[in-house]
């Protein structure tokens, strides 16, 4: 899920209270991790972690299975009624998608226990996968704004970087899968297949409302500039230093894969780069220095290229459409939040999207000179 968005009243809108209740949760999760394991197999807690993004839903349960007690985590699909972010979810084609990067790949994921696509026993369709013991780059505060991240040594700060392009570079590597990914139509490019995905889901967002004129702007600029076609390979999708685990520095393991997808390996670079700037421009907005010189788009791009031997591609374009997805899921949360009442309609629906000035500056050209001018690129 996109950062910056766990803090804005997600509880408030989820309909479904016996989601929150951790007692009711138990008892279902004991029930049917009975039916499949026998009747010694125990639920024996649950809890609700307070920061949970707003697609879906993250418990942590311990459990007792064949006598041995084990610390899990059960990622659970949003309740239709709760109006979910994203139209609709996968999330057994994730657990088979992370299965599959466990089996063809050494990026470090959680061990996946069960998945349960039926909705009757919890509601939704879940799955549960091993607990893993580190620390994720938090979100809300950024991260740049002052964390275990910005406390690093430059060294440890660069080992950090190398090793999350590590982690693309291996994923990029993976064979291709067939599940997990959305489909993408014979004859079409991944990445046309993308960008006609994601103007579906804002039409969808922005469906009997005004739209954001920035956003309409922004998909004409990338049908204009459009790269050529290059291999597709298994993109992570929401690959960004807030969806992994750390252990000195280190990734333990790599969560978060609801939006995979095949498209060209720029996504993933990209999106890596864009989401750092997103969150040091917002902390340089508040007066503050950030970490103008971490996974900078030279440094990440020269990793990558080290690593793999592809040198990024077309990272004006890439960049450019990161920042649009990202405008799109924002608009999409604010329409929502807009909907339950905790947000006010902007006059103009483009101050919707937090970093529009970035878009604008990225679509004059002129983003990536102002960041080098600051001499931070
Ligand atoms: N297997 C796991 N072990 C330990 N913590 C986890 C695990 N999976 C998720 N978490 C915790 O839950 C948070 C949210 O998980 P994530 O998969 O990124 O979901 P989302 O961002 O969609 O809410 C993570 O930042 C991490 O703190
Ligand atoms: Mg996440």
């Amino acid at each position: 899920m996109s950062p910056l968005t766990e803090d804005d009243g997600a509880q408030v809108a989820r309909p479904s209270e016996s989601r929150r209740d951790p007692s009711w949760l138990r008892e279902r999760l004991d029930t049917w991790l009975k039916s499949h394991e026998g009747p010694g197999a125990q639920v024996t807690a649950v809890d609700i972690p307070s920061a949970n993004g707003m697609s879906s839903e993250t418990l942590l349960v311990s459990a007792r299975v064949d006598g041995a007690d084990h610390d899990l985590v059960a990622r659970v699909a949003p309740m239709p009624d709760s109006d979910p972010v994203f139209g609709s979810y996968d999330l057994d084609g994730q657990y088979r998608l992370i299965r599959h990067v466990a089996e063809h790949t050494d990026v470090p994921v959680p061990r996946l226990w069960w998945s349960e696509p039926d909705p009757a026993p919890l509601g939704a369709p879940f799955f549960v996968m091993s607990r893993v013991d580190g620390d994720v780059p938090p979100d809300v505060m950024p991260y740049t704004f002052g964390s275990w991240v910005s406390e690093g040594t430059p060294e440890q700060q660069r080992r950090l970087m190398t090793e999350s392009v590590g982690v693309l570079a291996k994923i990029h590597a993976a064979p291709l899968p067939s599940v997990g990914v959305p489909v993408v139509e014979p004859g079409e490019d991944p990445l046309r297949s993308h960008v006609r995905r994601l103007r579906e889901f804002y039409r969808w967002a922005s469906e009997g409302r005004a739209g954001a004129p920035l956003i309409e702007r922004g998909f004409a600029w990338v049908d204009e500039h459009m790269p050529e076609p290059s291999e597709p390979v298994l993109c992570w999708g929401d690959a960004r230093i807030g969806n992994i685990m750390y252990r000195d520095f280190t990734p333990v393991a790599v969560l978060d894969w609801e939006m995979a997808t095949l498209g060209p390996r720029e996504l993933d670079v990209a999106w890596m780069i864009f989401i750092h700037r997103f969150f040091q421009d917002i902390t340089e907005l508040a007066g503050m220095a950030g970490l103008p010189d971490f996974l900078t788009r030279d440094d990440v791009a020269a990793e990558y290229k080290r690593q793999t031997g592809h040198p990024p591609a077309d990272l004006d374009f890439y960049t450019l459409y990161a920042a649009l997805i990202h405008a799109v899921v924002m608009y999409r949360i604010q329409c929502r939040a807009i909907h339950f009442g905790q947000a006010d309609e902007p006059a103009d629906p483009d101050d919707m999207i937090m970093h529009r000035a970035s878009v604008e500056a990225m679509m004059a050209g002129t983003y990536w000179s102002s960041v080098a001018e600051r001499g931070e690129s």
